[in-house]
């Protein structure tokens, strides 16, 4: 066979690999599809979908700032002062005033020593994972982490074991078990809203003299002390390496990972994310910073956030839905049932509600859910709409 026909049929064979990946996956009802929202940045909450409107209950942006006047202005100012982007990898010429300034700010509020930024949190966790941990090391885990940690732990070759969610016991009885050179758990969980036991964590890890890591994705910017994370819950709570992101509460784009000086230093000489790929563009860098100030200068965000999870419970609690304990911003509805799920959260479209249907394999078989997020921005005649009409669908089934 000619080399170009082999080629052909090779290509074919992919070409069919797919199809039929793709129709396995739309015959189950699980093929993922994109939606095309037409936003409008003055009208936080609202979007528009095939000209109907809806009212947007599924973002991460916690503070309401992906809309703040301020921070569109930081990121407009960003651009006129750096560029559109920062035109090469941090290691060759994309590294400027602008990164360096927000290392230093995280460092301040979070009081690691180092920093480094990654155009994402997928990026940054995978990075971390992937160059820390070698073939020999064994890493325990949450069982609900974040597909990045999992990506990158198994890119390692570390064997990858999990505990129960949330359960210190499990995790002791994998120290007991096993001789883990970390544990891995997120702050506050993404489809369940909880928070890990972090400092009970901190202090398993220190007794064994493991690593202590936590992808701080959905706490950086509202939970601990003055909103900055993990680290500021507690002085009890000692973390090794931290991630945070700055697509959720900081309402833009972008992450880090930040702990140790050598950790940093480590990082920037092997992270393969890092060093062979564009850095983050020094306007989102500019925005980030600004989303700091923001976050420390008006903690009357995090206040309305809190009164809007309290408003919303209440809502629930006196319409009989069965809420998790969550008390974050993430506040799931378990239904249990993919099929109903789904018929759920179409229902909720039809008048006008816009929820996250979450089904395995992203959240464990048996436990789909409607997610919930809510922000300082949503108002309390949308959250009481929301809940009477939840209150109908899941009564009327
Ligand atoms: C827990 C967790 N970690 C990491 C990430 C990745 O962050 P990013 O969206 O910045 O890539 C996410 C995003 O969904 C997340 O939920």
């Amino acid at each position: 066979m000619s080399e170009s026909s082999n080629q052909e049929q090779q290509n074919e064979t992919l070409a069919t690999r797919i199809a039929n990946r793709n129709l396995a996956l739309h015959e189950q009802g699980l093929l993922r599809k994109r939606t095309n929202l037409v936003l409008d940045p003055s009208q936080s909450n609202y979007f528009e979908v095939d000209a109907l409107p809806y009212v947007n209950f599924s973002s991460n942006d916690y503070l309401g700032l992906s809309t703040s006047n301020v921070l569109i202005d930081a990121l407009h100012q960003g651009a006129k002062d750096y560029g559109v982007g920062s035109t090469a990898s941090p290691l060759v010429v994309g590294y400027t005033e602008a990164h360096i300034k927000l290392e230093k700010a995280l460092c301040d509020v979070t009081g690691h020593e180092a920093a480094l930024l990654f155009c994402s949190g997928f990026s940054a966790n995978t990075a971390l994972m992937k160059t820390l941990f070698e073939p020999n090391d064994l890493v325990v885990a949450d069982k609900f982490i974040h597909a990045s940690v999992i990506d990158g732990i198994q890119d390692s070759g570390a064997k990858l074991k999990r505990f129960s969610h949330n359960d210190i016991d499990s995790a002791k009885s994998c120290f007991e078990r096993f001789k883990p050179s970390a544990l891995v758990t997120e702050s506050v969980f993404s489809m369940d809203g909880d928070i890990a036991p972090l400092a009970e964590m901190s202090a398993l890890c220190q007794q064994h003299g493991a690593w202590f890591i936590v992808d701080d994705a959905h706490g950086f910017g509202v939970i601990g002390e003055d909103g900055f994370g993990a680290t500021r819950l507690t002085d009890d709570i000692k973390i090794d390496a931290q991630l945070v992101t700055f697509g959720k509460a900081l309402g833009g784009q972008g992450a880090a990972i930040l702990g140790s000086r050598e950790l940093v230093d480590f990082l920037v000489a092997n992270a393969r994310h890092y060093i062979y790929s564009t850095a983050l563009s020094p306007a989102s860098a500019v925005a980030a910073f600004t989303a700091l100030t923001v976050i420390e200068q008006q903690p009357e965000l995090r206040e309305k956030l809190k009164e809007n999870i309290s408003y919303f419970r209440e809502q629930c609690e006196s319409k009989n839905i069965e809420l998790t304990d969550s008390l974050t911003a993430i506040q799931p509805i378990i239904l249990g049932d993919s099929a109903k799920t789904m018929a759920v959260a179409q229902r909720l479209k039809e008048h006008g509600f816009w929820l996250g249907a979450i089904r395995p394999p992203t959240v464990p078989q048996g436990s789909a859910r409607l997610r919930l997020t809510l922000n300082a921005n949503h108002c309390q005649q949308d959250i009481s709409a929301l809940v009477n009409v939840l209150a109908d669908i899941l009564n009327n089934d």
